[in-house]
Parts: structure tokens; C-alpha cells; sequence
């Protein structure tokens, strides 16, 4: 299976996406790594590991046009399924729906709590005793899709935002390339809100 990532800054999840798909047992290849911004610096990460680049500036374009744009490069590489990385691109309902359970997305907190953005600082005023990070499919409404995988931490009472980020961001690591493994696997179902997790066929 064909994966593209799409990127708008630094890639620390592709980088872990990539060096989980390099396993010979993989699934999935990365054929394709794509940024709204041409200063992702994620852009070098791919280039280093040998895998193509796009760009698709976003800047003053409208939305649809943009997704438009999108579609035609993923259709023309024959990607079969798209992870979202650290992407800062708000995507249209329609580009959503064409993809719908074939289009992936890491958020750094415990869905449905916290989505958004300014994550880690809100989970601080908050008061909540754990966070973690969960990867899910991606839907029309922004962070809200059925959830595939979460990791749970704790919020050490001395815990800033800084801190926080920096533990979830190693949970992140670990948990993002376990669910594109068992996407490309085909083991995933979406049941309405819930998602099943199939045995391993092959
Ligand atoms: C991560 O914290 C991810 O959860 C969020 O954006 C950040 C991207 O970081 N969606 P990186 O570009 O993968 O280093």
C-alpha cells in the first residue's frame, strides 16, 4: 500500500512514520511526503530518507482549490492512504469525505478532551491529572474522528506546557506508526463512532 504524509512544519511523526515502514514486514511504503509550506522543514527529513517531496503552496488560496489540488497529486501517485503530521491546514468536507477511512490524523491530547490547538497549555489550567495523544480517522469535524490508538501519561504536578509536549510527543513517536501498521493491514473497521481492531489475517 501507498501512503502519503502530509506535513506543514518540522516532522518528527513522519520521521518515526518512516523509520516503522522501512520493517520488511511493512504493509506500507511512504511514496509521497507533502507540505503547504515550502519551509517544512519535515520536507529535508523525507528528502534524506530518499522518498518524494511535493509542495502545494496554500498560501491565498481558497480551501477548495487547494483540496483540489491535493486530490489530483494523491490520485496521480496512486496513494491509497493519507497520514496527517503535524499538517496545519484546515481540509474541506468534501476532500474529508472522498477519504473517509483511508486518511489518518496524530493529536496530542486524549480525545475528545482538548482538541484544537494550544493543547498542552490547556491541559495544564485544566487540572487534569493524565494526558497522551490519539490517532484517529479523520472526519469533517476537526479532531473528532473515530479514534484507532491512544497512549496515556500522567501530568507530573510541576509539568509546563514545554514538558508536557515533549512526553507526549515521545508517546506520539510510538503510537502513530502502530496504527498506520494496522491500517495498511486492513485491520481496521469503523462502526459508526467506534473503531474495531481485526486480527491479523496474513
Ligand atoms: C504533533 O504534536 C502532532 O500531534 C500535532 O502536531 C505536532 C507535529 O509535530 N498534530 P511533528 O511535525 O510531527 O514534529
Amino acid at each position: 500500500k501507498s501512503v502519503a504524509v502530509l506535513i506543514s512544519g518540522r516532522g518528527t511523526n513522519l520521521r518515526a512514520l518512516i523509520d516503522s515502514t522501512l520493517a520488511a514486514d511493512h504493509p506500507a511504503r511512504i511514496a509521497l511526503v507533502l507540505s503547504n509550506r515550502a519551509d517544512a522543514e519535515g520536507l529535508e527529513i523525507a528528502k534524506a530518507a530518499g522518498i518524494e517531496t511535493a509542495v502545494i503552496p496554500s498560501k491565498g488560496k481558497e480551501r477548495a482549490e487547494f483540496d483540489a489540488i491535493l486530490y489530483t497529486v494523491l490520485r496521480a501517485k496512486g496513494i491509497d492512504y493519507i497520514c496527517l503530521a503535524g499538517f496545519m491546514r484546515l481540509l474541506t468536507t468534501d476532500f474529508v469525505q472522498a477519504w473517509y477511512g483511508r486518511m489518518i490524523n496524530i493529536h496530542p491530547s486524549l480525545l475528545p478532551a482538548f482538541r484544537g490547538t494550544d493543547v498542552h497549555a490547556r491541559v495544564i489550567e485544566s487540572g487534569t491529572r493524565f494526558t497522551g495523544c490519539s490517532v484517529h480517522f479523520v472526519s469533517p469535524e476537526v479532531d473528532a474522528g473515530p479514534i484507532i490508538l491512544q497512549a496515556a501519561i500522567p501530568v507530573p504536578q510541576d509539568a509546563t506546557a514545554d514538558s508536557i509536549a515533549a512526553a507526549v510527543l515521545e508517546q506520539e513517536h510510538a503510537l502513530y506508526p502502530q496504527a498506520l501498521r494496522l491500517l495498511a493491514a486492513g485491520r481496521l473497521s469503523i462502526e459508526g463512532q467506534r473503531v474495531r481492531i481485526g486480527q491479523q489475517t496474513a
